[in-house]
């Protein structure tokens, strides 16, 4: 078993006539199927099925969707243009919290307006090239994470995560998972404990699929047992993913993730969050401000076809929360790992961008 057995997430077949190809997360771990979306509608329900999901990943999805809905479109730039905007408000009605989504839709946009003297057709292959090029960019971005993330994972770590943040959520290799198959490829024995993360199971189903599948060991508990592991001092080091990172480093995550950040600081074990500087989101001062989706309460209620609850009690299904930042040991970026956790240092790596990389990057 190796990480090249790991499939890609979401990937362009052929030229402007094509379609996206994705895995089909929620068949995972029985079966391992692959979608085909070839208009914007069915990437906009993968999004919100979570056929496809995890930051990185729906944000490619999004720009990749963008290009499915304008193809066809050779009336006029003009015209093209406006269906644009049109699209990226209705793919990102999808899902609110992740914010490489917009990220993704803007930069697209951008791209568009920067070609818009070409023609329609010129500004569908530009579309389509910024679309794989966000895709190619992002397992760059992830590699990096690896290494600026290697030296915290000792020979014989014992690592705890939470959800996926790995290369199903991602283009190719992870974010919280990167820095764990880096040591993996180095020899390094490292030792993943993951949350099976009620309601859905993204970490039973999927971080232990891609985990095991890349030959790294790895042992799944129930939400509720992370606590006595802590306890007991068998965890090292916990490691998640993001989905919005406010300018003054508090992190949205998968629901339960605050929660593991308070019983790391209770036991002195560091809690760090690996994420892209596409996840990062300036225009929001504090954690406050970060939508969190709330999803349908049947997730909860009877998420895999057996009823849980008793019929007739209201469920409460946030899919995400806020960790503070003063709860996160260091944010492992591309870029390095910032650390301590605070505005300055998060301004300080994300302007260090080249203008270039910025206009690039969308920002
Ligand atoms: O609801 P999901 O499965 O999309 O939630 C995903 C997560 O919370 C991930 O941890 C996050 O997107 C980071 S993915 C690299």
């Amino acid at each position: 078993m190796s990480l090249a057995n790991l499939p890609r997430t979401i990937e362009w077949i052929g030229e402007l006539d094509g379609f996206v190809r994705m895995i089909d997360q929620t068949k995972l771990p029985e079966s391992l199927e692959f979608i085909a979306c070839r208009d914007v509608a069915c990437m906009w329900h993968a999004i919100k099925r979570l056929i496809v999901r995890g930051a990185p990943a729906i944000g490619i999805a999004a720009a990749m969707g963008a290009v499915l809905a304008v193809r066809e479109e050779t009336l006029s730039a003009e015209r093209l243009l406006s269906k644009l905007d049109e699209t990226s408000r209705y793919l990102a009605s999808s899902r609110p919290t992740a914010v490489n989504l917009t990220w993704a839709l803007t930069r697209m946009k951008q791209k568009a307006r920067a070609s818009a003297g070409e023609g329609a057709k010129a500004i569908c292959t530009r579309l389509l090239d910024e679309a794989k090029q966000i895709r190619d960019e992002d397992e760059a971005a992830c590699r990096a994470i690896g290494q600026n993330g290697l030296s915290l994972i000792k020979d014989g770590a014992q690592i705890l995560t939470h959800c996926n943040a790995g290369s199903l959520a991602t283009a190719y290799y992870g974010t919280a998972l990167a820095p764990i198959y880096t040591a993996h490829e180095a020899s390094r024995r490292v030792t993943v404990f993951a949350d099976e993360t009620r309601p859905l199971l993204q970490g039973a189903r999927l971080t232990a699929w891609e985990l095991q599948r890349a030959g790294v060991e790895v042992r799944v508990l129930c939400d509720g047992a992370a606590a006595s592991l802590l306890q007991r001092g068998e965890i090292d080091l916990i490691i998640t993913g993001a989905d919005r990172i406010a300018a003054n480093g508090d992190s949205a995550n998968k629901i339960g993730t605050y929660g593991l950040a308070v019983l790391a600081k209770a036991h002195k074990v560091p809690f760090y969050v690996a994420a892209p500087s596409s996840t990062f989101d300036l225009s929001i001062p504090s954690g406050q401000s970060i939508p969190i989706e709330y999803r349908d309460e049947h997730e909860v209620r009877s998420g895999f076809g057996r009823a849980t609850v008793p019929v007739g009690v209201p469920c409460l299904n946030p899919a995400f929360d806020v960790t503070p930042a003063q709860l996160i040991t260091g944010i492992i970026t591309e870029r390095g790992i910032i650390r301590p956790v605070a505005r300055d240092g998060i301004a300080g790596l994300l302007l260090t961008l080249t203008t270039a990389n910025r206009t690039r990057l969308g920002r």
